[in-house]
């Protein structure tokens, strides 16, 4: 479908952050094991991603794959798991060497101490990460960061502390279905500000309801006083079963209308836009973090939900396979034996019409640029000739003029970057994601 029509007057329309989506990952008909998975891939230049998935919080509009474990009964046996899984999936890899680390959730902070120094030792004495040179991040909140984990996040080389607060007006967290003060939001802030982590990077969702333009300037204002390297806006999403009433149809006016203020009042306040969602301090060091290259470089996942990449295959341990709920699938992986570890029986193969597809989607929504040299050098054809859509870019004015050797979105791009997203999806992508949303 032409892009035109394909916008059918809404611009929020999926968050791109991986392709294929999750949702069109299926039950393996012949189960592979992690050998086998691994056997033909690059493994000199990988990305260690591993997924916390506890919260203090079951916030309202979150639907990403975690449960609120106010008693902390269930990730003592987790990091137990994850090791196990490391062990596995270590053994299977063989040589190995990583270039970036995420530890996201979920709420990774929300882990105590004793779990995190667990955590960080399985991630550099069986995963072998030099921590100092993989650029890591981890995810917290602000109820669940403390001096003491900030200190041991310090001492391990940590370069990234992020936080969601996502609004300072306690009437919108509220809104949102979130439990939190603006008082404990300072502190947290403080905190990580003193911390000596290089980088923080803060995150403010914008689109509801009772927001306006003065309200979320507010936030915006409050986030930059602490100076982060990076602040995050994130427009709202709601699906299905979030806990949130679906809006009126003028949800999507609302939803750009902040995005189109938040981008313009960030620029006009020193940070510079890399993609729809981050804006990095103009004045930021830049950091030296080595070569990266997200479109081809593969990933490897532990614990429940993560999805790890090949270049031709994706695949996740355990996901919520039909509808299962998040607390049965965590004790499913929590009784996992070490042998079913190596083997894994739900995901996607990508066929290399698919791979490209990713190529691209990932060179244009994650701030960089679509290279056609490099590209080819990939693929052996070239781009605009595999996906002539692409030239509809061009004549709707949605990508920088002049460079005839990368393609890279504009202003007006970068605003439509989730619905370019989708757009870009294939057919049968689409099918499979739809026929699992019916489920
Ligand atoms: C893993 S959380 C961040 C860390 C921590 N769990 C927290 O909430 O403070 C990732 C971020 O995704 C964003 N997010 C999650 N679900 C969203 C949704 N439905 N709409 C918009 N943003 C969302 C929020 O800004 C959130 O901070
Ligand atoms: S927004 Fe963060 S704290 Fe809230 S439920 Fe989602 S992952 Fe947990």
């Amino acid at each position: 479908m032409k892009l035109k029509q394909f916008i059918n007057n809404n611009y929020f329309q999926g968050y791109a952050y991986s392709y294929p989506h999750k949702s069109a990952y299926r039950v393996l008909v012949n189960p592979r094991t992690l050998t086998d998975i691994w056997s033909t891939e690059n493994k000199q230049n990988l990305f260690l991603y591993l997924h916390i998935p506890f919260c203090e919080m079951r916030c309202g509009f979150c639907n990403l794959f975690t449960i609120a474990n106010p008693d902390n009964t269930l990730e003592n046996p987790y990091i137990n798991q994850i090791e196990k899984q490391a062990l596995a999936t270590k053994k299977a890899l063989g040589e190995t060497h990583f270039s970036r680390l995420a530890i996201g959730g979920g709420t990774p902070s929300f882990l105590s101490l004793k779990d995190l120094e667990k955590m960080f030792a399985i991630i550099t004495d069986i995963m072998k990460v030099d921590i100092k040179k993989a650029n890591a991040s981890i995810e917290t909140s602000p109820k669940t960061i403390s001096i003491e984990k900030l200190a041991l996040f310090k001492k391990t080389g940590i370069t990234r502390v992020s936080i969601g607060i996502q609004s300072f007006i306690l009437e919108e967290t509220k809104a949102l279905g979130r439990p939190q003060t603006v008082e404990v939001a300072k502190n947290a802030l403080e905190m990580i500000k003193k911390s000596g982590v290089p980088e923080m990077n803060i995150d403010l969702i914008y689109g509801m309801a009772s927001q306006t333009n003065a309200t979320f300037q507010y936030s915006l204002e409050q986030a930059m006083s602490y100076q982060p390297t990076e602040i995050f806006l994130y427009p709202l999403y709601v699906r299905p079963l979030t806990g949130l009433g679906v809006k009126d149809k003028s949800w999507n006016d609302h939803r750009l209308e902040l995005y189109r203020f938040g981008v313009n009042f960030l620029e006009q306040n020193n940070y510079e836009q890399i993609s729809m969602r981050i804006f990095r301090r103009k004045d930021a060091t830049q950091l030296d973090i080595g070569p990266y290259d997200s479109p081809t470089t593969a990933m490897v996942s532990l614990g429940v939900g993560a999805r790890s990449y090949t270049k031709d295959f994706h695949y996740s341990s355990e996901y919520a396979v039909g509808r299962k709920g998040v607390k049965e699938i965590i004790h499913s992986y929590n009784d996992k034996t070490d042998t079913q570890f190596k083997d894994i029986n739900f995901g996607t193969n990508l066929s290399v019409d698919e791979q490209k597809r990713r190529f691209i989607i990932k060179s244009l929504l994650e701030g960089q640029y679509l290279d056609f040299q490099a590209y080819k050098n990939y693929f052996n054809t070239n781009v605009l000739e595999d996906f002539t859509q692409l030239n509809e870019l061009y004549e709707m004015d949605l990508v920088s003029k002049g460079n005839n050797k990368i393609l890279q979105l504009n202003k007006k791009g970068l605003e439509l970057s989730d619905v370019i997203g989708p757009w870009l999806y294939s057919n049968e992508v689409t099918e499979e994601m739809r026929k699992y949303e019916l489920k």
